[in-house]
């Protein structure tokens, strides 16, 4: 037995939208609270899988995790005990493996499974492992669980070979508490390393430069992290999911608590493709599109460049431009599952890895797919929302990992969709 999501489309959606917390910093946000020395309360948490299952690690560690509001939790580490993290959930998603920057500043110590998340092709981890011996750490790996182990860390220079997010993040938070400083050079960029520098530095910690591609850890000592409030900041993914929507099936939709200065190289392709746009402080409303849809190439890059969560979203949109669009990847070139699925729905897409063609404009028809990932998972909603007739989405777990209410935010606007169980 499995829970799908069906939709009918063809019907035009229209109103306001609100962006939820991102779920890319809040699933960082989370294992760094474990540092502080009290609560840390933490707002504008969206409501998706991937809290869920950082709130069970949490409370395996005997932290507490008290949900204040909908959106709001109280993070309280006082009395947590470092154990091996073995529980299930952390094969649930990517993002447990900042319990090892965590666990390693805090404890010196962190025992834990390989960590799970989206199939996208090979997802080393080898630079956040080297980054932790840079600063001092030995590592074995023994019986599927990562032990890393660390007397004293000690600050040091470190060079990432690729501006990795995950790495940047997670040697961020190993290096709180290293003695000196560490410098990390080649620094990922993105908008969520900043909220979690933000975050430690509300905590007490000394991070410099995160948004830049050299940041600066002076470490501090263990007694000095004290708990704090924070609010998230806005999902760029999921905001630029529903610009696509308002693109795809909008008549005039506006999509309100965003940050826009975080989008403006989805901004300008959409604009490229021809679709009414007016932006505002944090707003953007999506009156339309012109007659028809102009091609456009994509090449994801790391931020400030073409999101590589994004291209997925926007193929769907690709499908109904008047000639053909090449999407390259560089960051995951493996990341085309969505373009079979499309298929399926009459889509023409050809891929051929790093790259994939997309040939319109064709209708699509509603058929039986997969959300084989997250953000194949949007693009299929949206492929969904302008198809003739029903379409049933599968492994739906995949679109609850990462967008928060997306039937009820959906359904407000005017989609006709529901779940069942088959
Ligand atoms: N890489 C390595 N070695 C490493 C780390 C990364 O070779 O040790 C490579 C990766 O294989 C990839 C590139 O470096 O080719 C960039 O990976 P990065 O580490 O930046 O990605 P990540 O931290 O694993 C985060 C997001 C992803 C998003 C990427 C790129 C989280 C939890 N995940 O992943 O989000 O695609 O950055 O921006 O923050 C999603 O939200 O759907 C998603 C997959």
């Amino acid at each position: 037995m499995e829970e799908v999501i069906k939709i009918e489309g063809g019907h035009k959606l229209k109103g306001t939208v609100r962006i939820s917390g991102s779920k890319n910093a809040t699933v960082a946000l989370i294992p760094a609270a474990i540092l502080a020395n009290g609560p840390v309360t933490v707002c504008d948490v969206p409501s998706i899988s991937d809290v869920d299952s950082l709130s069970v690690l949490l409370r395996d560690l005997g932290v507490i995790v008290d949900i204040r509001s909908s959106d709001c939790i109280v993070i309280d580490p006082t009395k947590m005990k470092n154990k091996p993290l073995v529980h299930e959930a952390v094969n649930k998603l990517r993002a447990s493996y900042y319990f090892m920057g965590a666990l390693l500043g805090k404890y010196g110590h962190c025992e834990i499974l390989m960590p799970g998340g989206c199939y996208l092709g090979p997802r080393p981890i080898d630079l956040h492992l080297k980054g932790f011996e840079a600063l001092g750490a030995t590592i074995r790996y023994e019986h599927g669980c990562y032990i890393l182990d660390a007397p004293e860390l000690v600050g040091t220079k470190i060079y990432l070979d690729i501006a990795s997010v995950g790495a940047t993040i997670n040697i961020m938070m190993a290096a709180v508490h290293a003695k000196g400083r560490t410098t990390i050079e080649n620094a990922a960029k993105e908008p969520e390393i900043i909220d979690v520098a933000t975050l430690l530095n509300k905590m007490g910690a000394k991070i410099r430069g995160a948004g830049t591609d050299v940041i600066t850890i002076e470490g501090v000592a263990k007694d000095v992290l004290y708990g704090c409030f924070h609010e998230i900041i806005p999902d760029r993914i999921e905001a630029a999911t529903y610009m696509v929507i308002g693109a795809a099936a909008g008549e005039d939709m506006v999509i309100e608590n965003i940050i826009p200065q975080h989008m403006e190289s989805l901004l300008s392709k959409l604009t490229e493709m021809g679709v009414e746009l007016d932006v505002k402080v944090d707003s953007v409303h999506i009156k339309g599109k012109k007659e028809k849809l102009k091609p456009v190439d994509i090449k994801t890059l790391p931020y400030p460049g073409f999101a590589t969560d994004i291209q997925q979203p926007l193929t769907a949109l690709l499908t109904q431009a008047y000639g053909q669009s090449i999407v390259t990847e560089t960051i995951y070139t493996e990341r085309f599952k969505h373009c079979y699925e499309l298929n399926k729905m009459g889509a023409n897409t050809h891929v051929m890895t790093p790259s994939a063609m997309i040939n319109g404009p064709t209708p699509l028809s509603g058929a039986e797919v997969s959300a084989t990932d997250l953000r194949c998972g949007a693009c299929l909603v949206i492929a969904a929302l302008i198809a003739d007739g029903v379409t049933t989405i599968r492994n739906i777990y995949h679109i609850e990992r990462g967008y928060a209410h997306i039937d009820e935010k959906l359904k407000a606007l005017g989609a006709k969709m529901w779940r069942e169980t088959i």
